[in-house]
């Protein structure tokens, strides 16, 4: 029998959570399904409660103002759209998409406390994005790229749907580099986590999730792999920073700029958001 393959090139080694990219789309899905109410407060714990921090620099990153437009790919609980949309309010637009309805769910309940923000919650696939070519000034997404069925048309989704010379910024789990601190954080993920989640939780499906996410991590493309995956799709000068050790990076890039793309560039601003044909559409 023929081994399931992933991505990066390997033998599977997720097969004991799920067999092949179906399942794996089928596993992620039904795992956010059931810990979306919990989610922000894992991700919390999960991250020693820096993922504020860090998504305040991937904020940073994208260089947004007043009026742009920015897709945030995997939004989940829609954290970093919604600090997105305080950035472009008022004239600009965010939308969140994510093929989990009850994590987009989270999001929209949530973006009803921000007043001024223009903010739309779209259920969709990051790799056939329901929107037209060069739509976004920028793309964000945290925390996903590792758990998305095919990095590479993902990747290549990004660089269709933002216009030329924007930005894509992506927030992602990596591996320390120091070997002491890679030990430690490998006992934390390993040893420690499941533990604590399984005492506080008593839940079996939270606690195969967090038997599950540190196996992504480990098993995710090592950060050159990443840059060059990137700039295979399209996207220049391409930066990989490593934040609190390399526990998580930002990789920041532009999509290259052709010459014809000039012209096409004087009248983005009179493009509507209108999903492709078949495309699902949107929540809110
Ligand atoms: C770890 S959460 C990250 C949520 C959010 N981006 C954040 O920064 O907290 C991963 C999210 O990716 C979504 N997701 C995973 N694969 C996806 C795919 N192929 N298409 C769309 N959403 C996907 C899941 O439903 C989940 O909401």
């Amino acid at each position: 029998m023929r081994k399931a393959r992933v991505v990066s090139g390997q033998a599977n080694p997720l097969r004991r959570f799920h067999a092949d990219g179906v399942a794996k789309a089928a596993f992620v899905r039904a795992g956010f399904f059931a810990i979306a109410k919990q989610y922000d407060r894992l991700t919390r714990v999960f991250s020693f409660g820096l993922d504020g921090r860090w998504r305040r620099s991937v904020i940073e990153l994208c260089g947004l103002h007043p009026g742009d437009r920015l897709l945030d790919i995997a939004t989940g609980t829609g954290e970093l759209a919604l600090a997105a949309g305080r950035r472009v309010a008022p004239a600009g637009l965010v939308a969140g998409l994510d093929f989990c309805q009850p994590m987009l769910e989270e999001g929209r309940r949530k973006g009803q406390d921000q007043r001024g923000s223009h903010l739309a919650w779209v259920l969709g696939k990051a790799e056939e994005l329901p929107f037209h070519q060069e739509t976004f000034d920028c793309v964000t997404m945290g925390f996903a790229l590792r758990h998305v069925l095919d990095v590479r048309a993902t990747l290549r989704e990004m660089a269709r749907v933002i216009r030329p010379g924007g930005r894509v910024v992506v927030l992602e789990f990596t591996r320390p580099e120091r070997r002491s601190l890679k030990a430690l954080y490998y006992l934390y993920l390993f040893g420690l986590l499941p533990g604590l989640v399984w005492l506080a939780s008593r839940d079996r499906q939270i606690y195969t999730l967090t038997r599950y996410f540190p196996r992504t991590i480990r098993h995710f493309l090592p950060r050159e792999r990443l840059a060059a995956a990137f700039a295979g799709a399209g996207f220049g000068g391409v930066e990989i920073r490593p934040l609190a050790g390399g526990v998580v990076s930002v990789i920041a890039a532009r999509k290259r700029v052709r010459v014809r793309a000039f012209r096409r560039e004087t009248d983005r601003r009179g493009r509507g958001l209108g999903p492709r044909e078949g495309a699902p559409g949107l929540l809110a």
